[in-house]
């Protein structure tokens, strides 16, 4: 595993849009597994300004977003189908036909999850996927738990993931209780995976995803076993790490 430390969120922002810009720049048909949430959301205004200013082209780039909540439809603004249109893809040329999310209307769960894997075999794989890492070690909605999920699936969010996403809702009864995600096995399946991190919120659980024990009870702790990591996190993510990477 590749490690940067970055100085604060906006330092770590600019260095994993270099990484995905490096990426469209040498593959411009890439296929970009991508992230919703708050760590990506100054990745995904960089990369904008890297559009405006004409230093990147989104013309030929196929994206899978990790996961979608179950129920909410693309109007809804706390879908994932909606964050993604207003923070990166109303923003840059990329084509709608080439972008891939989950659907959170489908109406028979074992079909959506199944047609979602075969789309993501059928664009030859993700070339770069991006993650954020949750309080409880979860990336994408997989949950900690006893196994690891292998393909994509609707999970029953756990009550701490409720809880952090609530304050996007006006009320905690609104947030989705299920959604759609990449398993863990889709997500190991990427050629190459970044995940950002930032906060002195999540430097406890950076410790143990990544320095600890490899264990279904912290999912991204498997990360550790993919051969083309980059973990982008700044000085308080990592706060807790120090002994571990020197
Ligand atoms: C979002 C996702 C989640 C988030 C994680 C961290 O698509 O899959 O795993 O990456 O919950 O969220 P933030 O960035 O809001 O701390």
């Amino acid at each position: 595993m590749r490690i940067y430390q970055t100085d604060g969120y906006r330092d770590m922002s600019r260095k994993t849009a270099n990484i995905i810009s490096a990426q469209i720049i040498l593959k411009p048909d890439c296929v970009l597994g991508l992230a919703t949430g708050s760590t990506p959301v100054g990745t995904y205004d960089q990369l904008v300004e890297w559009y405006q200013k004409g230093d990147l082209d989104f013309s030929e780039v196929r994206t899978v977003n990790l996961d979608e909540y179950k129920g909410l439809d693309h109007e809804n603004d706390q879908s994932y189908y909606y964050f993604m249109h207003r923070h990166l893809f109303d923003r840059v040329n990329i084509r709608p036909e080439n972008i891939h999310i989950p659907n959170g209307k489908a109406e028979n769960d074992a079909e959506e999850c199944e047609a979602y894997d075969r789309l993501i075999r059928q664009l030859g794989g993700i070339d770069l996927q991006l993650l954020g890492l949750g309080h409880n070690g979860h990336i994408g909605f997989n949950e900690p738990s006893d196994t690891f999920a292998r393909t994509t699936h609707l999970v029953d969010l756990q009550l701490s993931t409720i809880e952090a996403n609530k304050r996007f809702f006006s009320s905690i009864d609104l947030v989705p209780r299920q959604a759609y995600t990449m398993g863990i096995g889709t997500i190991l399946q990427a050629k190459k995976i970044l995940i950002a991190v930032s906060g002195k919120d999540k430097a406890e659980i950076v410790r143990r995803a990544f320095f600890g024990p490899v264990t279904a009870s912290v999912p991204a702790s498997i990360l550790q076993l993919h051969p083309d990591v980059t973990l982008v996190a700044d000085e308080d993510a990592l706060s807790l790490s120090g002994d571990s990477i020197g």
